[in-house]
């Protein structure tokens, strides 16, 4: 058993030995400039243009629609600032939910200090939006509505395509941060009638430091850096090749394996769930939606159990998270939890454990053990 066992998928995704594979030529041999209209530059933007596309299969778009971006994060900003300072005439209301992660929440508040004006839409026990108090929240001046695809924390999946009727029906652009979603379910922006969407790469087996902004032809948001022509222009800056061919691959394996790595996720989840159940004789609650939940999450809570010290024990031979692990260092109750009505004492013993597409049964079944044994002797 290769120790420690990784159980944080949610977190960061290790980079898939292809992706690694396909990026090596641009960090050996590759290094010219894309914008440069000799060989090696050329041959650096045939291979952005390849990752384009790629991506485009992953969420069915046009190619042209994809821009590159450091990541989550930016997409984010790019998305919610772009619209804000675009229409800021038209108006200054923002709708986004109580849930979204501090990448859309804290750009609203930047936003907040700025003039603009910001309703979050509460969820439900579950985690939930209900589109009904999306559609009650909208004014004359609303100008974007951003609700993430599925959650980090507990992996609930929003009714997106209601929102986005819902978006469409007031002329009002709809964005969804689908960090968590993008190679774990299906995305179809035009089905699902999306605008804007945010993808990173560290989720889905690409490196860090790579993601996308997709933006819907037509639709007018400002930049968020400026600079020179990169991107159309859309997002200056000497392209990240390694990032871009290596998110590409990455997207093209997501799309081939979808439906594999949605069972596996699920089916290690379940047997981790089950294991867990039978063997930790305490109460147990899973937080987020029944149903609709990312195959591969599980918010749980242990009756009595202090959930810092049960990952803290635990580390040298499985890795959970509390809370959110990519920002686990600022020590709270969870706003995700919080919003959703988990009593503190539920939100103080609760752990994320996610799963991926490398985990094993032999990995479940030594978590199972390890976590059970640590759960029942700081119950008693
Ligand atoms: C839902 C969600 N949005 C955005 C981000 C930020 O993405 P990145 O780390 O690529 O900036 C994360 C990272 O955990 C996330 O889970």
């Amino acid at each position: 058993m290769k120790n420690p066992v990784y159980l944080d998928y949610n977190a960061t995704t290790p980079i898939d030995p292809e992706v690694a594979k396909e990026m090596i030529p641009f960090v050996e041999t590759y290094f010219g400039n894309p914008s440069c209209s000799y060989l090696i530059g050329r041959q650096n933007k045939d291979a952005i243009e390849k990752a384009r596309k790629q991506v485009a299969v992953l969420i069915n778009c046009n190619p042209e629609e994809i821009i590159f971006t450091s990541g989550g994060t930016e997409s984010n900003n790019h998305a919610i600032k772009g619209v804000a300072f675009t229409n800021f005439h038209k108006g200054k209301h923002i709708i986004a939910s109580a849930i979204e992660h501090p990448a859309v929440i804290e750009v609203c508040e930047f936003l907040k200090l700025n003039g603009y004006d910001i309703s979050y839409v509460k969820v439900d026990e579950f985690g939930q939006v209900n589109p009904a108090d999306v559609e009650k929240a909208i004014r004359p001046d609303t100008i974007i509505i951003s609700v993430m695809h599925a959650n980090n924390e507990v992996g609930t999946i929003q009714p997106i395509k209601k929102i986005a009727d819902i978006a469409k029906k007031n002329h009002i652009i709809f964005h969804t941060d689908a960090v968590q979603s993008a190679g774990k379910i299906k995305i179809d922006v035009q089905e699902l009638g999306i605008d804007l969407l945010s993808v990173s790469g560290h989720k889905l087996y690409a490196p860090k430091g790579i993601g996308v902004l997709y933006i819907k032809k037509g639709i007018q948001i400002s930049n968020l850096l400026h600079g020179a022509g990169q991107e159309k222009g859309r997002r200056p800056g000497t392209e990240n090749i390694i990032g871009i061919v290596g998110l590409g691959k990455a997207c093209e394996i997501a799309s081939k394996n979808l439906s594999d790595n949605n069972k596996h996720m699920k089916e290690m989840r379940e047997r981790l769930y089950q294991g867990l159940k039978k063997a930790s004789n305490i109460d147990i609650k899973v937080n987020g939606h029944p149903e609709n939940r990312l195959p591969n999450t599980l918010s749980i809570s242990f009756e009595k159990v202090d959930s810092h010290t049960l990952a803290s024990l635990i580390k040298n031979d499985v890795l959970i998270s509390t809370g959110s692990a990519c920002h686990s260092e600022i020590e709270d109750i969870s706003p995700v939890l919080k919003a959703m009505n988990v009593d503190l004492m539920t939100a103080g013993s609760t752990v994320r454990i996610s799963t991926g597409k490398y985990t094993t049964r032999k990995e479940i079944d030594f978590a199972v053990e390890v976590i059970s044994k640590t759960v029942l002797k700081l119950s008693h």
